[in-house]
C-alpha cells in the first residue's frame, strides 16, 4: 500500500522532539547509527566534501546526532578531507549533555589502516578529549610511534581494522552510543559486516552530477540489508529520513 506523507501535520518539530526521534534504544552493545547527507542524484560530496549538501536542518540534526552519542567514529579519509579540528559539540549541548548523565564531549575515534594522519593536526591538536585511533598490527612503526604522543591507537585486527574487533574495544570502552560520521568507505565496510544499525540520511534537493561517491561504497561483495523508515522529517524540501535495520 503506497501512503502519503506529504502533506503531514505541518506542526514545527522542536529540539526536545528531535531528542525523543532520535534517542538511541536501550543497548547492552555498541550500537552502530550512520549519518550522511547525499544529493537527491545520490553524490555525497560536492567539490570533495560533504559541507555544500546541507542545509540548516541537517545541520541541527547533525549537532543532535551528536548530542546523544558517546562517541563519533569517522574515517581518516573524511578527517584528512574534511578537517574535523577543535570541539564537536557546542556550549548547550555540553551543559545538555552532563545533566543527562553523559561526558561534555563525546569521545572520538579514527579508523586508519595506514595511519597517515598528521599528528600536528587540528584534528589532534584541538582536540578537547585525547583521540583514539584504530588500526591493525600491520600499521607503520614510525607513524605509530608519532600518534602514539597525541592519541591512544588501538589495534583492532591484524592486517586491516576488523569491525568487529572495533566494535569490541568501543564495548570495553564503554562507548554503546556510536555515531558514524563516515565517510563511504567505513559505510561500505560496516555493511559488508552487517555492521549497521541505523542510517541517518538527509536528501539534499540538489543534482550535483560529476563523480562523487556515494555514500556507501567498497570492494567486497555486496551484502544487503534490509532497512525499515522509522521517522522522515522535512525542511525547505529536505528529506531527513531515519532508517533503522529491519527485524
Ligand atoms: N555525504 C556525507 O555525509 C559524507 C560523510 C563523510 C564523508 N564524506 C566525504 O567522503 C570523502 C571521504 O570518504 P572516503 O570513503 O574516502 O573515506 P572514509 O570512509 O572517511 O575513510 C576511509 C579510510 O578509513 C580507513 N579505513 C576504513 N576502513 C578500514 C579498515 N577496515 N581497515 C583499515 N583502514 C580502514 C582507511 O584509512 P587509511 O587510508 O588511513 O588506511 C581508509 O582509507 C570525503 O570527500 C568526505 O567529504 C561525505
Amino acid at each position: 500500500m503506497i501512503t502519503s506523507l506529504v502533506p503531514a501535520t505541518g506542526a514545527a518539530v522542536d529540539d526536545d522532539a528531535l531528542h525523543r526521534i532520535y534517542a538511541y534504544p536501550a543497548t547492552d552493545r555498541p550500537y552502530v547509527r550512520f549519518n550522511f547527507v547525499a544529493a537527491a542524484d545520490g553524490a555525497a560530496t560536492s567539490g570533495g566534501f560533504s559541507a555544500g549538501l546541507g542545509n540548516d536542518g541537517d545541520q541541527r540534526i547533525f549537532a543532535v546526532l551528536r548530542r546523544l552519542a558517546d562517541v563519533v567514529l569517522v574515517g581518516a579519509g573524511t578527517i584528512r578531507a574534511e578537517g574535523y579540528g577543535g570541539d564537536l559539540v557546542d556550549g548547550d549541548a555540553r551543559s545538555w549533555r552532563r545533566a543527562h548523565g553523559l561526558a561534555a564531549h563525546p569521545a572520538v575515534a579514527v579508523i586508519s589502516g595506514s595511519l597517515g594522519l598528521d599528528p600536528e593536526s587540528d584534528f589532534f591538536r584541538k582536540a578537547p578529549v585525547r583521540p583514539l585511533v584504530l588500526t591493525s598490527a600491520a600499521a607503520p612503526a614510525d607513524r605509530r610511534a608519532g600518534l602514539e604522543r597525541v592519541a591512544d591507537v588501538v589495534d583492532c585486527g591484524a592486517d586491516t581494522v576488523d569491525t568487529r574487533a572495533l566494535l569490541a574495544e568501543l564495548g570495553r570502552r564503554g562507548l554503546l552510543r556510536v555515531l558514524c560520521e563516515g565517510g563511504p568507505a567505513v559505510l561500505g565496510g560496516f555493511t559488508r559486516f552487517g555492521a549497521v544499525d541505523e542510517l541517518c540520511l538527509s536528501i539534499s534537493p540538489l543534482l550535483v552530477g560529476g563523480d562523487g561517491p556515494r555514500i556507501a561504497v567498497g570492494t567486497g561483495p555486496e551484502h544487503p540489508v534490509g532497512l525499515a523508515l522509522s521517522s522522515l522529517l522535512t525542511e525547505d524540501s529536505a528529506l531527513y529520513t531515519l532508517y533503522r535495520r529491519a527485524g
